[in-house]
């Protein structure tokens, strides 16, 4: 994606894959814009008299022109200008691009004179994020032959009293964010017959050679030298070994210890020998979103060379009922010592990410660790697919969190981590057991189990993205059949305002 801002006296190079957007509040009519001729105002205004028209939030009118350089006109509607906000932007100018998709437009000349900047960021967002496709497996003959146009330039013209190389700025490090939100959609939607934990692993290294990102694995060997207990467990019954990737921005050099951002990287959860039902169980190949997500994260806030030190933990697994697989009743002793009553196989999240909250903690003392996970079904039933769950021992981390959320449109709703849950992991043979009892509360139990591995109460913050992860209907950028990337530009922003160096 190309973006540019530029002042209105700039030249323009249109062409005929080329249309001006005009944004327009409910009611502020006519259209006016110095870029139209005087029929150009008027064709448009007799679609406007014909009540084609008037602003209402979500309404487009494309408007054609001939005799003209350009292809036409697209005016959208915002709704009343006391009710606008960034996430109607995105909303909105993911109609633009379906507009923009059926009259084949590849460049937008967008008139931002009226517009205020501060909604540049999330209209691009809109258009970035709703024009994502992952075509990786399919030939070409395959793919449709008829390829929907893409946009692939954005011009904002901006009024002369705005500082456009900030506006340029802020535009470029948004196309950074939502390159890496595609790049990690594509990972998590990739089938896991091709996305193992060491493809997945390689691919990160590959990744983070190009960019200031250091990496480690903890091969299956290394894992068993160090204890990490609890990962092996969940991975044995795989062929595809298990393994731990550990990703450092900046953590030498810190003069304050860094963030931990911890993602459960679940290659395939088929269950274990607690076997799913088949139904839509390819889905589970979306268990390595928090993965996929953690790296997006790291690889951002590296490429703009952000002034924050980080540290990405990412265990990767394959859950399988195999030979040599984990069992009902086994008992699991955790790198940090406590043992945990496995009773049902298919809580494995709660199992790999409890011991890389461990060996976080115990080799880079994080001044906070956020983890994100797909890890209970129960989130989609208590949130669904429009907010994702967040489980946290600190008031003043989950309140930045959930700041963060609402700028990005990443929402996160706040459950209880109240004492009375402990009773509900208790076991009879270990320290604790890593389900409660049938589903009562389930997705606070996951919470209040990795809770038992976070020490010295350092402020933690669990984000269940089971929901929001994928399958979001009923907002226009998202596409439910593609995986979301929930929660890179909401753990980008978090980090890139709470987190600083001083
Ligand atoms: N990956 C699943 C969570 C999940 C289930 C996400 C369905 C999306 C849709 C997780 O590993 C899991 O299986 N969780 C169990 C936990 C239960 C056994 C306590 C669940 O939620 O059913
Ligand atoms: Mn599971
Ligand atoms: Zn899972």
């Amino acid at each position: 994606m190309n973006i540019s801002v530029i002042y209105p006296q700039s030249k323009i190079e249109w062409n005929w894959n080329s249309a001006l957007l005009i944004p327009i509040y409910e009611n502020h009519l006519p259209v006016e814009c110095s870029l139209l001729t005087e029929e150009q105002e008027l064709a448009i205004q007799a679609m406007i008299d014909r009540d084609l028209f008037h602003g209402k939030e979500n309404e487009i009118l494309f408007v054609p022109f001939i005799n003209a350089s350009f292809a036409g006109t697209i005016l959208v509607g915002l709704g009343p200008q006391d009710k606008i906000e960034l996430e109607k932007v995105r909303r909105i100018s993911a109609k633009v691009t379906e507009c923009t998709k059926t009259n084949r437009i590849q460049m937008l000349i967008c008139d931002w004179e009226q517009m205020r900047t501060e909604y540049i960021i999330p209209f691009i967002e809109g258009v970035m994020l709703s024009q994502y496709v992952f075509e990786q497996y399919k030939n070409s003959d395959t793919i449709h032959k008829d390829k929907p146009t893409q946009l692939t330039h954005i011009k904002f013209i901006v009024s002369k009293d705005k500082d456009i190389s900030d506006l340029q700025n802020q535009s470029n490090q948004t196309v950074i964010i939502c390159n890496a939100v595609s790049m990690a959609r594509s990972l998590i939607c990739s089938p896991a017959n091709e996305l193992t934990p060491q493809s997945f692993a390689d691919i990160a290294q590959d990744i983070c050679q190009k960019i200031q990102v250091k990496t480690q694995i903890l091969n299956k060997g290394l894992l068993e030298e160090k204890g990490l207990n609890s990962i092996l467990a969940v991975g044995k019954g795989s062929k595809r070994e298990p393994l731990l990737l550990i990703l450092e921005y900046n953590t030498k050099s810190a003069i304050e210890k860094p963030v931990a951002l911890i993602g459960k990287g679940v290659t395939f959860d088929t269950g274990g020998i607690c076997l799913k039902p088949r139904d839509d169980m390819q889905d589970m190949r979306y268990d390595m979103s928090g993965a996929g997500v953690v790296l997006g994260t790291v690889c951002t806030l590296a490429e703009l060379k952000a002034d924050v030190s980080v540290v990405g933990v990412i265990p990767l697994v394959e859950n399988m009922p195999g030979g040599s697989a984990l069992l009902p009743g086994d008992i699991i002793k955790t790198y940090s010592g406590k043992t945990v009553e496995v009773l049902n196989t298919d809580a494995e999240g709660r199992l790999i990410l409890a011991d890389a909250i461990s060996y976080v903690q115990k080799n880079y003392s994080p001044s906070r660790i956020v983890d994100i996970a797909t890890l209970t079904g129960g989130c989609i039933i208590a949130l669904g697919h429009f907010s994702a769950g967040l489980i946290s021992n600190n008031g003043d981390l989950s309140n930045e969190l959930i700041k963060a959320g609402q700028e990005t449109g990443e929402r996160l709703w706040k459950l209880p981590l109240w004492e009375d849950y402990d009773k509900l992991i208790q076991s009879d043979f270990a320290d604790i057991a890593n389900i409660g009892p049938k589903s009562e509360a389930s997705t606070i139990v996951g919470g209040v189990f990795l809770k038992q591995f976070v020490v010295n109460n350092i402020p933690w913050a669990h984000i269940d993205i089971a929901g929001t992860a994928w399958g979001v209907k009923h907002i226009p950028y998202w596409d439910s059949k593609y995986p979301t990337g929930f929660g890179i530009r909401l753990l980008t922003h978090w980090i890139l305002r709470n987190c600083k160096q001083i």
